[in-house]
């Protein structure tokens, strides 16, 4: 760990369903470093929305701490882009008022956070969309949507939850290569979190493996591929030999 931005500590937490405990998460550590892109893959039910949330300052868990920039949380809620499962847009409004939402929260004034939003509408290829509503909009467009609005908030870590999930392979596919190059002009740090090994080892610098519930850390793994990465890298032998490690692990805990 050389500049960590972001570092989780054995965080442990559950659920009570029907009286009865469900334990979640089980003493989880990971760290993110200044710029880098980190993901968090396993399957379903492992426990990853809730490792967001808690980081996000949505939960507290049962155990552990959350240290952002040196400091711990404690439950603080801090400005964190946090982009949950669901998009979450506003049925009802624009996908400006959509995008400005957050910055219009945190009070600021209309002219100035609708200003904010249209600098980015070309960098996230939603120019001339913006008084559409969100049903107006394909999947991409709407996933794209709530990304600028978790861009827009000036924090240095993003936290994505499976933001590609619900798209065609095909748009998922043009959305991680977009992704790619927002990632490398912004620079943030980023926790992505996906049930994808392909996606993971495309986007990432370092994937955490987690186990089923309650979840654990069960692989830390560096991605040395080259950058910026070209999607036939997903054919190179280097890429082939991450997929096949990374299948082994989840095989093992799925049992
Ligand atoms: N609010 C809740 N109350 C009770 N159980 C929950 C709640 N949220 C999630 N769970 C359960 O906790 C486990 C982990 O959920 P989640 O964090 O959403 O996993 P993942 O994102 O990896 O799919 C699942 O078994 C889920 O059913
Ligand atoms: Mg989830």
């Amino acid at each position: 760990m050389h500049n960590p931005k972001l570092v989780i500590k054995e965080v442990s937490s559950s659920y009570v369903h029907h009286g009865r405990e469900l334990p979640v998460l089980n003493a989880v550590s990971l760290h993110v470093e200044q710029g880098e892109f980190v993901s968090l893959l396993g399957p379903s039910g492992s426990g990853k929305s809730t490792l967001l949330k808690i980081i996000a300052g949505l939960l507290r868990p049962a155990l552990g701490t959350v240290i952002l920039n040196g400091k711990e949380l404690n439950g603080r809620t801090v400005k964190m882009g946090y982009m949950p499962q669901k998009d979450l847009l506003l049925p009802w409004k624009s996908l400006l008022y959509n995008a400005a939402l957050p910055l219009l929260v945190q009070g600021t004034g209309k002219k100035e956070a609708y200003g904010r939003v249209r600098k980015l509408l070309p960098v996230f290829g939603l120019e001339g969309f913006e008084n559409c509503y969100p049903s107006q909009l394909s999947g991409g467009m709407r996933q794209r949507a709530a990304l600028l609005r978790t861009v827009l908030i000036d924090s240095e870590v993003i936290l994505l939850d499976e933001p590609f999930g619900a798209l065609d392979a095909l748009t998922r596919e043009r959305l991680q290569e977009w992704l790619l190059q927002i990632w490398e002009q912004f620079k943030r740090s980023v926790l992505f979190i996906t049930h994808s090994i392909d996606e993971a080892i495309y986007l990432s610098d370092r994937i955490y493996m987690i186990s089923e519930r309650p979840g654990k850390i069960v692989l830390e793994q560096v991605i040395s591929l080259p950058r910026p990465r070209a999607r036939d890298i997903v054919t190179s032998p280097l890429f082939t030999e991450y997929k096949q490690i990374l299948m082994k692990s989840l095989a093992n805990e799925s049992i």
